[in-house]
């Protein structure tokens, strides 16, 4: 990973390739007039891997975006995810009002959003029929703890390419993320930058950008890259896009790695898997 660019891709347990990097399609704004803008700025700053889900209302926008840059599809990994109440029974149709949402036919990977107690395996074994058709071409699930992977996997043949969490300076998910390593399944960090504010004055973290000239999110996003996790920062402006990229031409000492592991508080932003089913 010290040689990666913002163009490398890691292969997943299945063999598919995924961006080292993506770019978070939650929240990014109302109207799809303007989630279309943010996207295409997204896609000119050279983000390829997308991370929306049904639930966030960003899947017609991605389409148009992806349309309207005239890049090939081939070149995205395009990933939503399945709606958090979603009934199990509409997995499959939801996947297909998805794909027309986006105007494709094929999905680079479909996402468990959460894992909803009495639900989650239904889900995902439907996921599964979807994969073995060739319509998704991994599937990932996100907001897993060790005890709901373990659960999957008993009941389930494919094991997830990925696990897309909480994953920050405050939130280092060490024990989850070891579990994950040892199955092969990819940790993705969501809210990897605390959503903006919250560690710009933080140390160690401002004194390490300082001696590198970088910001502290280009800092928390290396780390992320250093610990083979995949982050997906949102961004609604083109300079934070850039920035967030440009986190390639230099590299955090172990003793960096270290400090910034050290702020670990496991104090999580969002909703917390623990305690809400
Ligand atoms: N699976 C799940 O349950 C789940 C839950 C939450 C999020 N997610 C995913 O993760 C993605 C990102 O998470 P998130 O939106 O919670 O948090 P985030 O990416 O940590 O933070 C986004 C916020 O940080 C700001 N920001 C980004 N880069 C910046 C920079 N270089 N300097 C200053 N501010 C910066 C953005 O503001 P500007 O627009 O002003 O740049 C935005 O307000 C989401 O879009 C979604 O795809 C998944």
């Amino acid at each position: 990973m010290e040689n990666f660019t913002f163009q490398s891709k890691i292969e997943l347990n299945n063999k598919v390739k995924i961006p080292v990097m993506g770019f978070g399609v939650a929240e990014i704004a109302e109207e799809l007039k303007t989630q279309v803008k943010i996207l295409s700025e997204a896609i000119e700053a050279g983000y390829r891997m997308f991370d929306t889900a049904q639930i966030y209302r960003s899947e017609r926008a991605l389409g148009i975006a992806i349309k309207e840059s005239g890049i090939p599809r081939e070149e995205f990994f395009i990933s939503t995810k399945i709606f958090e109440q979603q009934r199990y029974e509409r997995t499959t149709e939801s996947v297909f009002e998805s794909l027309k949402k986006m105007g494709i036919d094929y999905l680079d990977r479909f996402v468990l959003h959460w894992p909803i107690a009495g639900r989650y395996i239904q889900s995902y074994k439907e996921m599964e029929k979807l994969y073995y058709s060739g319509v998704i071409r991994s599937l990932g699930v996100s907001n897993f703890e060790i005890w709901h992977i373990k659960n999957l996997l008993l009941h389930s043949d494919v094991i997830p390419v990925t696990n897309q969490v909480e994953f920050n300076p405050s939130y280092t998910c060490g024990e989850q993320r070891e579990f994950c390593e040892k199955l092969g399944i990819h940790m993705e960090a969501y809210t990897p930058v605390g959503r903006g504010g919250r560690f710009m004055k933080t140390e160690p973290l401002v004194s390490i950008a300082k001696k590198h000239g970088k910001s502290v999110p280009q800092i928390i996003l290396r780390w992320d890259i250093q610990h083979n996790v995949i982050p997906v920062p949102r961004s609604s402006k083109k300079v934070h896009m850039a920035e967030n990229a440009d986190i390639f031409d230099f590299s955090l000492g172990q003793d960096e790695m270290t400090l910034i592991d050290d702020m670990n508080q496991d104090d999580r932003r969002n909703t917390n898997p623990y305690t809400t089913e």
